[in-house]
């Protein structure tokens, strides 16, 4: 993370509910022994909500705290087949009670999964490396994606966010302010017809917004930099979960294929099902030639992937080695891999594209009852709202959205806030979520939404 702290935090703000000062009404809140512990022993310790919740269960879709209310997790971002799964938790501990070592011994577990992955990504993406986290991976495609191009400039969207490393801090640029930026940035405005320069009715947006990257490729090439990749999160998670128009991507990764870029899909959000389809480029009918996921990988363990293609890995280990002590290590594998396997036998990604269609709608109806929702949008169980003061104008509100996933909580549903203005809501199931659920999610949001005051100072 780099920049001023202000700005850091501010973009942190935005793309999560959370209050930096790390300073809780003691008095008022829940857990005050607990929080001041944490204050002290933690450095810029900061939770979810004015009031933080004090978890300690799940089970599917389910969290329960320490007295025993049950909230919804609508927030979840990481137990992809749901808390706590049995044959996740159970792959875990039956492969730590036999042996825990990493990838310089032999060790089935890890060439199962590579092979288990190489069976859901497009034909000749079938060769993967092993990390813990996203941050990790993003960093170590960069590598790649360097050394095979000769190139160092990337390409990343306005308001992106793909880690927090140095590196990948300088590439999140909703962390920080734009003058800080190095000149190996560059960034282009998401394609988001709602808000951003070019709206529905604009002519073919998909060329417009792809249009915006020539400046992008030719910023890095007057800069000495060239290009060595564009690197995107298909679900625009940091933008406030967007629709790229149909053939953005298409158009996108030829103009930086032409300039000598390799295609970067961030899939750390959009990966392993939860848009309705594997992964996340295949709504746009593109292949990257790298793409790197974590969070959702070991349900909940610390594991994460770089998957590209043979030549390109060839050609990078021809002057670079990696090797991270737990990354691939066999209870990540297991875990891994249990958790992919839950998906194929559970048939979790038609879940996630039906129910993930319930939802839209359910959304849709909501925002024909509320005027303050403006805009509806998302893929399958990853879906957001756009809070507005005024429909016409389309001026977010982000001092109303702000407040929503505190009421939320109180209804026992956990949601989050996420986007470049602040004013986008959140709401991410595990794919073995419910049209119950989902009908659990509609009746909170319409009691909160039509409590909520049109705006807030
Ligand atoms: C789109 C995206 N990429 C990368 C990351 C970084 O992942 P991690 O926190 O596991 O390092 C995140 C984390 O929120 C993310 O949302």
């Amino acid at each position: 993370m780099t920049g001023s702290s202000d700005s850091d935090t501010k973009g942190f703000e935005r793309l999560g509910h959370v209050n930096f000062s790390g300073q809780y009404d003691t008095d008022a809140v829940d857990n005050a022994e607990l929080i001041e512990r944490r204050n002290k022993y933690f450095a810029g310790s900061f939770l979810f909500f004015h009031n933080p919740v004090h978890l300690v269960r799940g089970e599917g879709v389910w969290l329960y705290d320490d007295q025993g209310r049950k909230y919804l997790d609508a927030y979840n971002n990481i137990p992809n087949v749901g808390h706590c799964h049995p044959r996740v938790v159970d792959a875990i501990c039956a492969q730590a009670r036999q042996l825990n070592t990493h990838t310089r011994y032999l060790h089935e577990n890890i060439i199962n999964l590579a092979e288990r992955i190489a069976g859901t990504t497009p034909q000749g993406l079938d060769v993967s490396l092993f990390a813990c986290s996203g941050t990790e991976a993003c960093e170590l495609s960069l590598r790649l994606a360097r050394q095979v191009t000769g190139n160092s400039g990337i390409i990343v969207m306005e308001s992106s966010y793909h880690g927090n490393s140095k590196l990948v801090g300088e590439m999140s640029t909703i962390t920080y302010a734009p003058d800080a930026r190095p000149t190996w940035i560059a960034t282009v405005e998401p394609p988001n017809a709602y808000q951003g320069p070019f709206r529905d009715g604009d002519g073919d947006l998909s060329c417009r917004y792809a249009d915006l990257v020539d400046d992008a490729i030719s910023q890095l090439q007057d800069s000495g930099h060239g290009v060595a990749a564009f690197v995107c999160d298909a679900i625009f998670d940091s933008q406030g979960t967007l629709e790229a128009p149909k053939d953005y991507f298409k158009l996108v990764y030829e103009k930086v294929r032409a300039a000598g870029g390799l295609c970067i899909a961030d899939e750390v959000q959009a990966g392993f099902g939860r848009t309705g389809k594997y992964w996340g480029f295949e709504h746009y009918d593109v292949v990257p030639d790298i793409l790197f996921a974590g969070k959702p990988m070991g349900n909940g363990h610390p594991t994460s992937l770089v998957t590209t293609r043979r030549d390109i890995a060839d050609k990078w280990a021809e002057n670079d080695a990696y090797f991270n002590t737990f990354g691939g290590n066999p209870v990540s594998a297991a875990a891994a891999d249990a958790m992919m396997a839950v998906m194929e036998d559970e048939n979790l990604v038609e879940n996630c594209a039906e129910v993930g269609s319930y939802l839209r709608a359910r959304l849709e109806a909501l925002a024909d009852r509320h005027t303050i929702i403006g805009n509806v949008r998302g893929r399958g169980l990853f879906q957001g709202i756009e809070l507005v003061k005024d429909r016409e104008s389309r001026e977010p509100a982000p001092e109303v959205a702000a407040r929503i996933p505190d009421r939320m909580k109180d209804e026992g549903v956990l949601i989050g806030l996420t986007g470049r203005y602040g004013n986008v809501l959140k709401f991410r199931f595990s794919l073995v979520a419910t049209r119950e659920n989902v009908d659990t999610l509609f009746a909170a949001l319409d009691k909160v939404i039509r409590d909520a005051p049109r705006t807030m100072s």
